[in-house]
């Protein structure tokens, strides 16, 4: 996979890619490249943003800026860019980020991630560049380095290679095979500390107790999130995927 991220701030994602499972899945293939938007404005001065139209606070990111930089990237219209690569804008109202969508974007060959600062983008941008947004969560970051790191280390660790055991991302929460529940606990040693004991089950060796027990537990997690048992109608059917 082919990730560009597009951003005012390339310098910290120097810090991210040095991070251990970002570098296992960039040794094992995945590209990681930054592009930076003042490196390409036609304004002058480095110039990349600019006051809103009909007033209010803060600054917009331009679009003859971000158009500039994707065509010095792709050496291509970005409008025709969009049908060929998945080019997605970070925004704080964008598709909330979930397992789901991960799985969908890991299956990507290339991803075009623009990042905003200050008040956002303007809108043509998200408009005619981007094919989608995507959030990671109601609230709002001051750019959307952040949520694009978050979005490439949830991408990543799906990859082959970032993580040392393959099934420890296939099983972990909200994964399609934990039915989309968090995960169940995990223990390690010491098997007893200030009277905390493990649970028995985990120490017994007995496989499908304890794959029994870890459903169970994840099974209560789910409920927990969705308010408690009581909030349910019923105990029956995969409750997992309600939504
Ligand atoms: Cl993707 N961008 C910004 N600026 N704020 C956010 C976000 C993105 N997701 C949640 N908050």
């Amino acid at each position: 996979m082919e990730i560009d991220v597009f951003t005012l701030f390339p310098e910290w994602f120097g810090w991210f890619a040095e991070q251990r499972h970002v570098r296992g899945a960039l040794a094992g293939g995945v590209r990681l490249a930054c592009v930076d938007y003042r490196e390409h404005t036609p304004l002058s001065a480095g110039q990349v943003d600019d006051t809103p139209f009909g007033g209010g606070s803060g600054m917009l990111l331009r679009v003859d800026v971000v158009e500039a930089a994707l065509r010095a990237r792709y050496g291509t219209d970005p409008v025709a860019l969009r049908a060929r690569r998945r080019v997605i804008a970070l925004t704080p109202g964008g598709r909330l980020l979930d397992d789901a969508l991960v799985d969908e974007l890991s299956g990507e060959p290339a991803l075009t991630l623009l990042c905003g600062r200050y008040e956002g983008f303007d809108e043509r941008i998200i408009e005619h560049f981007a094919g989608e947004q995507i959030s990671i969560g109601r609230y709002v970051l001051s750019g959307g380095e952040l949520a694009a790191m978050v979005l490439c280390d949830t991408l990543l660790r799906k990859l082959p290679g970032a993580l040392g055991d393959e099934r420890s991302s296939t099983e972990e929460s909200f994964s399609a095979t934990l039915g989309g529940a968090p995960e169940y606990p995990h223990y390690t040693r010491p098997a007893e500390h200030r009277g905390w004991r493990v649970p028995d089950v985990l120490l017994s060796g007995h496989h499908q107790r304890i794959a029994e027990w870890r459903r169970e537990r994840s099974r209560e997690r789910a409920e927990r999130l969705r308010g408690g048992p009581e909030s349910s109608a019923t105990m029956d059917g995969p409750r997992c995927q309600d939504p």
